[in-house]
């Protein structure tokens, strides 16, 4: 039967079929890979197939599952559907039923996705409000954004860490004609060089040791729709070239094929590089340059526009409250006037950590200089581990626990190498310059942890 079936399906469909002669078996392939489609049957050795689509639900719960039964007692067929099976097949079937189950079934995935990402692209819409600011350069940018985002032009997107880099992208991107379609975000920094590649083209099967079978890259899964290179300043000198190829022709290649397949992408870069300086040390290619930097944001560090402070803080303070469920309603005008003396060398995301920290601390309706916690001396503030995290969202304690764990693991660091950068990153293995980034979010100067002199 499963030979059978095997043959069915690649004969008839454009599919690629694995099989799994028990549910065990099943259950390992699909913690290895991703599959669209599970047929299954009912009565199987080990485990019957009403557990196996449990688990696979539990696991992925957009996989379509098919159950295949002998026994098709409008209960069973009722418990698996109510299970969130797609739909069942008496057996013995037909070969033009299951086929049509099958593409069936595909297709109302692709419905669910696209729909996904209309929601996404919907529930995103309030984030252009979600960008603050309201002096002259902010101001500025908002039009721009309005302007530009329904072009094709390719963006460039600069300013220091925390300057808000991302939420212009993606406030392009959802004002763009593009906007039901997906925004696929490639950081370049945090993916090893080697991997990017693949990452990012996808491989075919047999491209190197554990390409067991053809890899969709970011490229293809943003087809129609926007690419982010965040962090593109970091982009090594051959996924440059690979890269330029790309927004030129509109070409790429997965990583070892042979054919070249072609993408329609709105391109959106960022970088917090001085990539002109970086040019002329002759670490980014100038055409590479020049063919990004169509329509340019350059965004002003927070200390450049100071006045957004107050209104920043608000709109903070609404968003943490809401989140931890406090009703801490004001700022008091000192704990303004200190936020407004802070040099913020992690800019807008520095003054969003504050904030958020505020609140929880805060026991009234009103945000005092105490609940800021920020020493003005040293500039900084720093995180603490007594919070209720479950208070968060998942996604939102986890990037709080990344940035305390960033702050912590740096400050050890540069303490042990007595503020040696480069021996800091060695020790790390991880590059230099990701160190600097991750040291300029975090707010950590490494001139604090030299040895003085006497
Ligand atoms: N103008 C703004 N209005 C509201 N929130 C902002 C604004 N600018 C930045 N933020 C917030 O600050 C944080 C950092 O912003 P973002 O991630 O866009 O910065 P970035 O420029 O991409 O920084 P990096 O170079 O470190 O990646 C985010 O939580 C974002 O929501
Ligand atoms: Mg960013």
């Amino acid at each position: 039967m499963l030979v059978l079936l095997q043959r069915i399906i690649s004969d008839e469909t454009a599919h690629e079929v694995v099989t799994a002669s028990d549910p065990l078996r099943a259950l390992e392939l699909f913690s290895q890979h991703p599959f669209d489609l599970v047929v299954t049957d009912l009565k199987m050795p080990k485990m019957d197939g009403l557990k196996l689509l449990e688990q696979i639900k539990q696991a992925s719960p957009e996989v379509s599952v098919i159950i295949l039964t002998a026994y098709a007692t409008i209960e069973t067929a009722v418990e698996a559907i109510q299970k969130g099976a797609y739909d069942y097949i008496t057996k013995p079937f037909r070969r033009e039923r299951i086929i049509l189950t099958i593409n069936k079934a595909m297709k109302w995935q692709e419905m669910v996705r696209e729909n996904l990402a209309l929601r996404q692209a919907l529930a995103a819409k309030d984030s252009f409000a979600s960008l603050i600011g309201s002096t002259p350069v902010m101001r500025d940018i908002f039009a721009r954004i309005r302007q530009v985002a329904p072009t094709m032009g390719t963006v460039l997107i600069t300013g220091p860490s925390g300057t808000g880099k991302e939420l212009v992208a993606r406030a392009i991107h959802q004002h763009s004609l593009r906007c039901s379609r997906k925004l696929i975000t490639v950081n370049c920094t945090a993916i090893p060089e080697p991997v990017l590649e693949s990452e990012l083209f996808g491989h075919v099967k047999g491209a190197f040791t554990g390409a067991w079978q053809d890899k969709k890259g970011l490229v293809e899964e943003a087809h129609e729709g926007s690419l982010f290179l965040d962090e593109i300043g970091d982009l090594n000198p051959v996924m440059q070239t690979k890269l330029l190829r790309l927004l030129q022709e509109g070409e790429y290649k997965p990583v070892g094929s042979v054919v070249t397949k072609k993408a329609d992408l709105r391109f959106i870069a960022a970088t917090h590089h001085d990539l002109k300086a970086d040019i002329a040390a002759a670490r980014f290619r100038e055409d590479l340059y020049y063919r990004l930097n169509v329509i340019r944001f350059d965004l002003p560090p927070l200390k450049e526009r100071k006045q957004d402070i107050p209104i920043l803080s608000y709109h903070f303070l609404k968003k943490y409250c809401r989140i931890n469920q406090k009703d801490v309603e004001h700022i008091s005008p000192e704990a303004l006037q200190v936020l407004q003396s802070l040099e913020f060398p992690g800019n807008v995301r520095e003054l969003e950590n504050i904030i958020e920290r505020g609140v929880i601390f805060c026991s009234g309706d009103t945000l005092t200089v105490r609940d800021l916690a920020v020493d003005p001396q040293e500039k900084t503030f720093y995180p603490d581990f007594d919070e209720d995290i479950t208070r968060l969202t998942f996604k939102e304690a986890k990037d709080k626990m990344i940035q305390i764990f960033h702050r912590l693991y740096i400050q050890s660091l540069l303490d042990k190498s007595a503020g040696n950068i480069s021996q800091a990153a060695e020790v790390a293995g991880i590059q230099r310059q990701y160190l600097h980034r991750l040291m300029k979010e975090t707010g950590i100067d490494a001139g604090d942890f030299k040895p003085r002199e006497e």
